[in-house]
């Protein structure tokens, strides 16, 4: 059966997975009531659609810190992705440059950062996890030498939030596969915590842009705008770190409000559909991220998978802006949507 939706290439990729790492990729934290939020809150949000407007010609191209992408839906980074698939990032890598959008790619990647650029026709952004200053050096040299065009940095995890069900699977990478961009497993492992004066020491070392990963309050947003950041992608990291904070999308209005227009901001978080993403655009998203479906698509059907998942959302999007009579991204806006 050809899959028609995101959520068909959920059951696939279940269906092509071994269960303790389809569980890995599902968990979210604890009780997992922010991974379902991720999900409910897109449901209370409603469309306020204008009629009679000539929607013949819809575009969706758009620039995300000055690269144009084709749309906007961008790969968000995950981790591990030979667990879905023997060519894992490299095949992701693919289908975005077929696609015509980025991708960012993870710090726990199971190909090198090197490997991933060479294999798609990019644009690339580089996720880093902070390790030792050494270490973190060393992978933004490797980072920018290679192309990567900004470094995003997740700043929800200084410890790893509690997966129950990836736990109770006996989830463990298994010994063949290894985080590719680290010769030392013992660094590999290490979590360091980042604060405003690590941001400070990032920003004095490398001239690329800066995008703080996992924003959700007003304070942070404006924190992170007075330290220089070039863009926030608001975000509970798909639901696996602090349980019970908000949606990403009823989170999403502070901070673009906080930040006022001083960087882009972006959401991940929960977008399985078209109509998620244009009302993310519509509450002041510049783009979205899209974290587990790429991983269903790779799961499915390599790189071909991820590109199918990724035209389908670009699909859906187009349809919705039409049916919303809002043909172009500069039309979608707050009047779009309204809370139920
Ligand atoms: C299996 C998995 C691995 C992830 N690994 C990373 C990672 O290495 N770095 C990171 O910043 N975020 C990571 N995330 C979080 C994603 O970047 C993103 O925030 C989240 O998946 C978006 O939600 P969605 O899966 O509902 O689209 C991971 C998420 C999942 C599901």
């Amino acid at each position: 059966m050809e899959p028609v939706n995101v959520f068909d290439y959920e059951s696939l990729a279940q269906a092509h997975m071994e269960p303790a790492a389809w569980h890995y990729y599902a968990s979210g934290s604890d009780d997992e009531v922010t991974l379902h939020a991720n999900r409910t809150a897109f449901e209370r949000i409603r469309l306020r659609p204008r009629m009679l407007v000539d929607v013949g010609n819809c575009d969706m191209r758009t620039t995300i810190l000055g690269t144009p992408v084709s749309m906007p839906i961008l790969i968000a980074p995950t981790a591990f992705h030979c667990l879905a698939h023997v060519e894992g990032e490299c095949a992701t890598a693919q289908a975005a440059g077929r696609s015509g959008t980025l991708m960012v790619a993870s710090t726990s990647s199971n190909r090198s950062l090197e490997d991933i650029a060479r294999a798609g026709s990019g644009p690339f952004w580089f996720q880093l996890y902070i390790h030792d200053r050494k270490t973190s050096l060393e992978l933004i040299q490797r980072a920018t030498l290679v192309g990567y065009r900004a470094l995003v940095i997740t700043v929800d995890s200084p410890h790893w939030g509690h997966k129950e069900r990836a736990i109770r699977s006996g989830f463990s990478l298994p010994p063949y596969l290894s985080k590719a961009n680290f010769q030392d497993e013992d660094i590999a492992k290490e979590n360091v915590f980042v604060t405003w004066e690590t941001l400070d020491w990032l920003r004095s070392l490398t001239s690329l842009p800066i995008i703080l990963k996992g924003i959700l309050t007003a304070e942070d947003a404006a924190l992170a705008v007075k330290h220089g950041v070039n863009g926030i992608i608001v975000s509970n990291h798909g639901g696996r770190q602090l349980d019970s904070v908000s949606a990403s999308i009823e989170a999403l209005p502070e901070v673009v409000e906080a930040v006022d227009g001083c960087c882009e901001v972006y959401l991940d978080g929960g977008i399985r559909r078209g109509t998620d993403i244009l009302k993310a655009l519509a509450m002041g998203a510049q783009a979205v991220l899209v974290g587990r479906p790429v991983l269903w698509g790779l799961a499915t059907n390599g790189a071909e998978g991820v590109r199918h998942v990724l035209e389908i959302l670009r699909t859906e999007l187009e349809l919705a802006m039409k049916l919303a009579g809002r043909p172009t991204l500069a039309s979608i806006d707050r009047s779009l949507v309204k809370m139920i």
